[in-house]
């Protein structure tokens, strides 16, 4: 949500700033700009769309500059624009700031500005934030650093903001608050950036800014302060992603990269964690909780959308296993529902980023009412990973496509680890019943690694299917979860209505949809609600409807009522999900691809959602 790059150093800084926004335009894409000092003064190039207009927009012109910051935006405050695009200037035109968050209090703020004479050129919280700093700083005759400890005591919201001076042409001033920000530290140099994958290719040397904090950043110092104006010794992280992780590797999309790399990223989330010839599984995230989770009175699974999916997924697999009860909760009707939380509970918040604010405001809330929260993210280092009490890493790398794939499936299998643990400690499972699904995790990889043997018969379907205005995803049981992030992904990157249902529920009110113009895509892999998923199948059938259905090897019934059969692999019914979203996966991917769309970049989305 809003990307954010700054540089400072002996390097040219546009190429770099720009090069950095190219990689953090997952986050948002509405506009794009950056801000260059040199002998000129202060310049703010800025346009409405991709970075590649910014590019284009500012080729030609004399970008030379050794600092520079830059912004990639999700509207938020004001439509996509070229005047609502960060940078935005100070009433003087001296200052420059980029922004990623939301300033909650700026019409209060900009209404004791407006009497004081400011007038502003765009409908944006960040430029109320950069006059009232500079308003600060003129008035109290005090330093910029000054003036934006004493702004940020009045602002109420989040933010990550860095601030170019005219006047201080070697130094940028950054603060954040809930929003993240990454310094990178290299020889005579310092990057700045909402994520690492900008930083990654010139240092491996970073520095995580923490909430309250103030960087005054020169070529060769980094010197950070809290907002009491205490100076806090930076902590020198060395980050463990490779710059291969963050490209493309000769697939045309991010998420066709992502989508194949799962039987790699799965094995990854069980590596070091399961030993299914040992019979032996090890959380040491969890290690210290174990007892907790084991005598829990309740479990309350917290996330949003394809990290709520798996969250669902969970709930079925904990009650069966562990005999806990479990809610799956989206994080953001949690937090403002006033729940009941009590001793004994658990909350699991559930994030790919690690930096959700729905879910970051529902774990701290929960937290203030004493329950425990257990993290499963995928960004080392993330939000909610550090608010977390206890957790466990998902270790899918990089997930730069926006439509969450590996992310998902990683979620999947640690949270499956998760419940196993958790039975094992409280002696609820059987340990016949223990080494099946130890076996089972095991082989999943190369499960999913013959389902995506499946892409070119899918891309068949995808055409087949591309041109239906609506879509129905249905399944039961562990699939159900499954048909609703096949709904999602499908709407997201081809733009088709999709929706997702327990295809039992289907007759209570979505059969009304059912025509010879809609194809109904039924997960219906070999489990415990087989025969009701077929009779469900023949009511949709009886109707013409299209059926698509995801099935197991070897099954007889289905083909011979589907209009088109995507075989996979046999598998458990708990670990079979991380199997039968595979197609799913694949048949959004090509929809959205054969309709001409950028499903790297969906239109409207961003992939971290740091505003409430
Ligand atoms: C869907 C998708 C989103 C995210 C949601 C939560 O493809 O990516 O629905 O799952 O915004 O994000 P995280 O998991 O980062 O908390």
């Amino acid at each position: 949500m809003c990307g954010i790059v700054a540089y400072i150093g002996q390097r040219e800084a546009y190429p770099v700033v720009l090069k950095g926004l190219k990689r953090l335009e997952y986050r948002g894409y509405d506009s794009a700009g950056v801000a260059i000092l040199n002998d000129a003064g202060l310049e703010v190039y800025k346009k409405k769309g991709k970075v590649a207009e910014l590019e284009e927009f500012a080729s030609g012109k004399n970008m030379h500059s050794h600092i520079a910051i830059g912004h990639t935006r999700w509207a938020t405050h004001g439509e996509p624009s070229d005047r609502n695009a960060h940078p935005h200037k100070s009433a003087s035109g001296k200052l420059a700031v980029v922004h990623n968050g939301i300033i909650e209090n700026y019409t209060l703020l900009k209404q004791e500005l407006i009497k004081k004479g400011h007038t502003f050129k765009s409908d944006t919280d960040t430029e109320v934030l950069i006059h009232f700093i500079e308003e600060i700083k003129d008035s109290n005759q005090c330093s910029l650093e000054e003036a934006v400890r004493i702004a940020l005591k009045r602002v109420v919201g989040a933010y990550v903001i860095v601030i170019i001076d005219e006047d201080n042409p070697g130094t940028l001033i950054a603060a954040r608050k809930g929003s993240p920000l990454v310094i990178g530290v290299g020889k005579g140099e310092h990057f700045l950036a909402s994520d690492a994958s900008p930083i990654v290719e010139y240092t491996k040397e970073v520095v995580y800014v923490n909430d309250y904090e103030i960087a005054i950043i020169k070529s060769d110092e980094l010197i950070l302060k809290n907002i009491s104006n205490e100076i806090q010794t930076p902590y020198i992280q060395k980050l463990d992603i490779e710059l291969a992780a963050i490209e493309k590797g000769g697939y045309d999309h991010f998420m066709l990269k992502e989508i194949f790399e799962q039987p790699q990223t799965i094995y990854d989330s069980l590596r070091g964690r399961l030993d299914a010839k040992k019979g032996t599984l090890t959380m040491g995230g969890i290690r210290e909780y174990a007892d907790v989770l084991s005598n829990a009175n309740r479990i309350v699974i917290v996330a949003c959308g394809t990290s709520w999916h798996a969250g669902l997924v969970a709930e079925y697999i904990i009650e069966e296993l562990c005999r806990i009860p479990v809610e799956v909760e989206y994080a953001s009707e949690f937090r403002y529902r006033n729940p009941v939380i009590g001793e004994g509970d658990v909350i699991i918040a559930v994030s790919q980023s690690g930096e959700t604010a729905d879910t970051l405001v529902a774990i701290e809330s929960a937290k203030e009412k004493g329950a425990i929260i257990l993290g499963i993210c995928n960004v080392v280092g993330s939000s909610i990973a550090r608010a977390s009490q206890a957790g466990a890493y998902t270790h899918a790398g990089p997930e730069i496509g926006v439509a969450s794939t590996k992310a998902f499936t990683a979620q999947l299998a640690v949270l499956t680890l998760t419940a196993l643990k958790i039975a094992a400690e409280k002696g609820s499972i059987s340990e016949q019943r223990f080494q099946h699904l130890l076996d089972e995790l095991e082989d999943v990889s190369d499960k999913v690694a013959t389902a995506l043997e499946l892409n070119d018969q899918i891309k068949e379907i995808a055409d087949k299917y591309k041109d239906a205005r609506d879509f129905l995803f249905l399944g039961r049981g562990y699939n159900f979860p499954v048909a609703l992030e096949g709904a999602l992904k499908l709407k997201e990157i081809s733009y088709i209505h999709a929706e997702g249902y327990p295809a039992a529920e289907m007759k209570h009110g979505p059969i009304a949809l059912v025509d010879e113009n809609l194809p109904v895509v039924f997960v219906a892999t070999k489990d415990t609600y087989y025969e009701k998923v077929v009779s469900n199948i023949q009511e949709i059938k009886a109707r013409k409807g299209k059926v698509i259905a995801i099935i197991t090897e070897g099954d007889e019934t289905i083909p011979a009522m589907a209009d088109d059969v995507i075989i996979v692999p046999e598998a458990d019914e708990l670990v079979a999900p991380m199997i039968s979203v595979i197609p799913l996966q694949l048949l959004a991917y090509h929809v959205g691809v054969l309709k001409g769309y950028d499903v790297d970049k969906p239109r409207n989305l961003a992939k971290s959602v740091t505003v409430e």
